[in-house]
């Protein structure tokens, strides 16, 4: 049997936008009004309001930790104006959490911004890093004692390359040049959150906070064995998953590396152009592999390799999301349960893992792609908001009870 480490996290993640429901005054929000979208938003799974039922379904199924994202534009809608009863609601998410034994995981940025923020330029403008760092400032003064684990940026990069080079997120742009102004200033932006956030703690006396990112990284593995692919893999591995966690850590800004994995990109350039280069895929299906419902391929070995590359940094790792969107609840178990020996396995060779949070707790809005793909331990009717436990949460909750695989 192998054996995870003893004092192990083991969770679920949100995100506000995904699961809160009226988040009015994002920039989401906005562009779903405008149809925009595929689909809007609206209520979601008005977890906003039903978070106590979620967190306690959490607790039933042994989590111990819990992911979940501050709505920035919640807490201040209009420049300036910060709304205490907003700050209020996230100290109960918080003081709910503890109460039912979850660790709370605190994203600051997942994906969305305040309205009046993105109309200023958002983050393509170096200037307005201070709007989001003042958030911070205000929202860890307030959470500080009750919250070790923060992640400042979810994801930057896709973030920059699906809103700024790709244009399926808001704001739709196609700018290489402001897809790497946006990245800077992100990586800026997290130098600057995680020297605030340790000083809030040692002005208050605390023990020393976690702080990191949550890192999309990929799988790059090459179809046919050419010069021009082993290049691109290894370009794209250089770029898309290290280069952000390299230039932070440089800087002595991080106390975990956050891992967000999903699959596979199985690399095929058929030209030396630096498009091909960064993004072709092999489109034949050659070296095929089961996929989740929204074609991606599902590759358990990818992140026992990754979790491998990652030990150069001698950091300690969190996975702070990992999941599938399917409708076959088998193979959810088998997806997780895959990933799981895979993660063990690295541990076994020496990677010092922390935790594995699950996304999502909860079936959600899943961005550009709307509600149908559903990645939750949990699925919602969103006819009624019921909430149902899947037999794949239920083996989940074995694992961790037993705590081995
Ligand atoms: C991540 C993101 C989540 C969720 C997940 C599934 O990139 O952080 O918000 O949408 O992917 O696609």
């Amino acid at each position: 049997m192998n054996k995870f480490p003893q004092a192990f996290l083991w969770g679920a993640a949100t995100a506000a936008h995904q699961v809160e429901g009226q988040n009015i005054y994002n920039d989401w929000w906005q562009a779903e009004q405008e149809h925009l979208l595929k689909e809007a938003s609206n209520s979601a799974c008005k977890h906003y309001e039903l978070y106590p039922e979620d967190f306690t379904i959490a607790r039933q199924l042994n989590h111990n930790c819990h992911r979940f994202s501050i709505e920035w534009s919640r807490i201040e809608p209009q420049e300036g104006n910060f709304q205490a009863s907003e700050i209020e609601h996230y100290r109960k998410v918080v003081a709910d959490l503890r109460s039912k034994g979850l660790e709370p995981v605190v994203t600051l940025h997942h994906f969305t911004n305040p309205v009046w923020f993105s109309r200023k330029g958002g983050w393509t403008k170096f200037k307005q890093q201070k709007y989001f760092l003042r958030f911070v400032d205000r929202m860890v003064r307030e959470l500080a004692g009750q919250v070790k684990f923060w992640i400042t940026i979810n994801e930057p990069l896709v973030y920059s390359s699906h809103s700024y080079f790709l244009g399926v997120w808001p704001p739709k742009e196609h700018s290489l040049f402001k897809t790497i102004k946006v990245t800077l200033n992100l990586a800026g932006t997290h130098i600057k959150a995680y020297r605030i956030i340790h000083g809030i703690y040692r002005q208050k006396n605390l023990t020393k906070p976690m702080v990191g990112i949550a890192a999309n990284l990929q799988a790059f593995e090459i179809c046919q064995p050419t010069l021009k692919n082993k290049l691109a893999a290894c370009l794209r591995d250089k770029l898309y998953n290290f280069y952000f966690i390299e230039k932070i850590l440089h800087r002595k800004t991080l106390d975990y590396i956050g891992v967000n994995y999903y699959s596979r990109n199985l690399v095929d350039v058929n030209n030396w152009g630096i498009r091909g280069l960064l993004s072709q895929t092999c489109q034949f299906n050659h070296h095929p592999l089961p996929k989740n419902s929204l074609g991606w391929d599902i590759y358990p070995e990818g992140l026992f390799k990754l979790l491998m590359a990652l030990k150069k940094y001698k950091l300690p790792v969190l996975i702070t999301e990992n999941g599938i969107c399917t409708e076959d609840d088998n193979l959810r178990w088998d997806y997780i349960y895959r990933h799981l020996l895979q993660l063990h396995r690295a541990i076994a060779g020496g990677v010092e893992v922390l935790g594995y949070i699950y996304w999502s707790l909860i079936d959600n809005f899943e961005w550009d792609k709307g509600f149908s793909p559903r990645f939750g331990l949990v699925h919602i009717d969103y006819q009624n908001q019921k909430r149902s436990v899947k037999q794949s949460a239920m083996q989940l909750a074995e694992v961790i009870k037993k705590g081995e695989i």
